[in-house]
C-alpha cells in the first residue's frame, strides 16, 4: 500500500484510475482538487480543509455481481462508523452512499471501476466552512463541533474502518451492516423524488432491502430502486 500526497491535483480518483501499477489499498490524498468529481458527472467542490482521498480495492474474482452492487453501501457504513468516533452531532446514512451530519451532507462517495480494481473516492468536509450555493444542504465536522481536525487522520480512520467492514462483508456479515444502514437511514419515511433520467417518480422512502435496493412506496405500491440507478432529490 502506497500513499500519494498532493498539495493540489485535478482529482484523486482520476489519478488512481490512470495508474497501471495499482496495488490493493494504494491511496491518493490531496489538500485541494481542481476538478473534483461527484456522482452522475457532478462537480465536487474541493477546497482546502476537506479530506479528499481515494483508494484502490482489488476485485475479488469469486464475488458475483449482485454482491459488488453492495460495495458503495459497505463504504458508506465505514464512513459513518469512522465519523461517529468524532463527536460533532447526529450522523445518518443517506442511501446510496452519503453521510449526513445534523441533517446536512458532510461526506460523499464515488466508486469507479478500472481493470481489476475499484477506485473508491471519498470527500469529507472537515475544516472547510464555506459552502456557497450548497449552504443550506452541506456542513462540515468543524462547523458543527467548533473544533478542527487533521484531514489525513480522518481519511486513514475511514480506510481502517473500511477494512474491518469489508472483511466482515466478505465473511458473510452483510446483514449486520444492513441493520446499521437501516437504523441510521436518513431517507426513512421521507417524501422523495426519484430521478430516473427520463422521468421522475415520487413516493415515500422506506427501508434498504437485503439486496441493497431502496424500497419506496409509490402510488400505493412498494417499488425497489437499484443502487446507482437513481438519484433522490427533495
Ligand atoms: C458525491 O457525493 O457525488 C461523491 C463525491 C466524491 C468526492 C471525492 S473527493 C476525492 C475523490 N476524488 C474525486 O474527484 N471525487 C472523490
Amino acid at each position: 500500500m502506497r500513499i500519494y500526497r498532493f498539495n493540489e491535483i485535478d482529482s484523486t480518483n482520476t489519478f488512481l484510475k490512470g495508474r497501471r501499477d495499482l496495488e490493493n489499498y494504494d491511496m491518493a490524498i490531496a489538500e485541494v482538487q481542481t476538478a473534483g468529481r461527484g456522482r452522475r458527472g457532478n462537480e465536487w467542490k474541493s477546497p482546502e480543509g476537506a479530506a479528499l482521498f481515494s483508494f484502490a480495492l482489488k476485485e475479488e474474482e469469486y464475488l458475483p455481481l449482485e454482491e459488488w452492487r453492495k460495495l458503495p453501501l459497505v463504504v458508506g457504513v465505514s464512513v459513518l462508523r469512522a465519523l461517529e468516533g468524532i463527536e460533532a452531532g447526529d450522523y445518518q446514512f443517506k442511501w446510496t452512499n452519503d453521510v449526513y451530519l445534523n441533517e446536512k451532507k458532510v461526506s460523499g462517495i464515488l466508486v469507479e471501476k478500472v481493470e481489476g480494481f475499484f477506485i473508491i473516492g471519498i470527500g469529507v468536509n472537515v475544516n472547510n466552512t464555506e459552502f456557497g450555493e450548497l449552504e443550506r444542504r452541506a456542513t462540515s465536522l468543524s462547523r458543527e463541533s467548533g473544533r478542527s481536525y487533521e484531514p489525513e487522520e480522518v481519511a486513514l480512520k475511514i480506510i481502517e474502518e473500511f477494512k474491518r467492514c469489508y472483511s466482515k462483508f466478505l465473511m458473510g456479515g452483510w446483514s449486520e451492516l444492513l441493520y446499521e444502514i437501516n437504523s441510521k437511514n436518513y431517507l426513512k419515511n421521507r417524501p422523495v423524488k426519484i430521478d430516473l433520467r427520463n422521468r421522475i417518480e415520487e413516493g415515500v422512502a422506506r427501508e434498504v432491502a437485503s439486496d441493497g435496493t431502496l424500497v419506496v412506496d409509490v402510488e400505493g405500491e412498494r417499488r425497489n430502486y437499484d443502487v446507482g440507478e437513481i438519484h433522490i432529490s427533495f
